[in-house]
């Protein structure tokens, strides 16, 4: 399976802060049964902002560490990248980098408090320099919990979502778990990601969220979100969605706690 959102590089953002300690969340992530993974460093628009280059090399240094301790995982650069009304420009002008930098899909972040104005405005322009944007997390923004349509509104216009596994266990809350159910229920999980930026005091966090996953799709689904999808990011290809999507309540779902589950933990 494939994680298209960690933050694995050391030194370079919130994430790991040495080789060992990636080294470290690697095999975690590795053992849970991802085998290949996208590494995206937060890049925010400011003075000192991440350069492509300094992921380049991040990223080769990490192979080779990778390699020398025999873990069997692929590593592919990306970034996190902080929306700023400014994107698509930058992007022209190749200071962001794409999902394992095939120029194809772009993963963007929001603030967590609030959507900004200009969102879809972005979004658009991504679209016009051929660029599919990918929302990172979207379970976790908390005008969507009130406000899950845009969801919608967006997958009908081609925005993919990429969910972080870890909302499914509640590390961000009731709504985003509730939200993220909500979302793989309406098929509206297009890619899956850890987000790991440590490592995981809970080794089978990871392994239960994709059994979550499994539960909540059907199996041809799951292996659309897990593998193919992110495949056709490494190998330049089109993801086609039929552009009709709508919300699907999370009451009928399978796997649906029931009531005699509530008096268990
Ligand atoms: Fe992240």
């Amino acid at each position: 399976m494939i994680d298209i959102h960690c933050h694995i590089l050391p030194g370079l953002d919130d994430g790991s802060k040495t080789l060992e300690e990636t080294l470290g969340i690697v095999r975690q992530l590795q053992v849970a049964g991802l085998e290949t993974l996208i590494a995206t460093p937060h890049v925010i628009e400011g003075t000192d902002f991440l350069r492509a280059e300094e992921i380049l090399t991040a990223v080769e240094q990490v192979r080779q560490a990778i390699a020398e301790a025999g873990i069997p995982v692929k590593i592919f650069p990306g970034a996190e990248n902080y929306i700023f009304p400014d994107m698509a420009k930058w992007v022209r002008a190749g200071k962001l980098l794409t999902l394992a930098n095939t120029g194809n899909y772009i993963l963007v972040e929001l603030p967590m408090l609030e959507i900004p104005h200009y969102v879809d405005q972005v979004f658009f322009e991504l679209q016009v320099e051929g660029l599919t944007p990918v929302l990172a997390h979207p379970e976790r923004y908390r005008e969507l919990f009130h406000e899950p349509e845009r969801l919608v509104e967006w997958a009908n216009k081609g925005i993919l979502f990429q969910l972080d596994l870890r909302s499914l266990s509640g590390r961000y809350g009731p709504q985003s778990k509730r939200l993220a159910e909500t979302m793989l229920n309406s098929h509206l999980i297009h890619f899956l990601g850890s987000d790991a930026h440590r490592v995981s005091q809970n080794e089978s966090v990871d392994r239960e969220a994709l059994q979550r996953v499994r539960q909540l799709l059907d199996e041809e689904t799951f292996e659309e979100v897990a593998v193919k999808n992110p495949q056709r990011i490494l190998e330049r290809e089109i993801i086609m969605t039929n552009g009709d999507y709508e919300l699907k309540i999370i009451e009928n779902i399978k796997g649906k706690r029931r009531f005699w589950d509530l008096f268990r933990k």
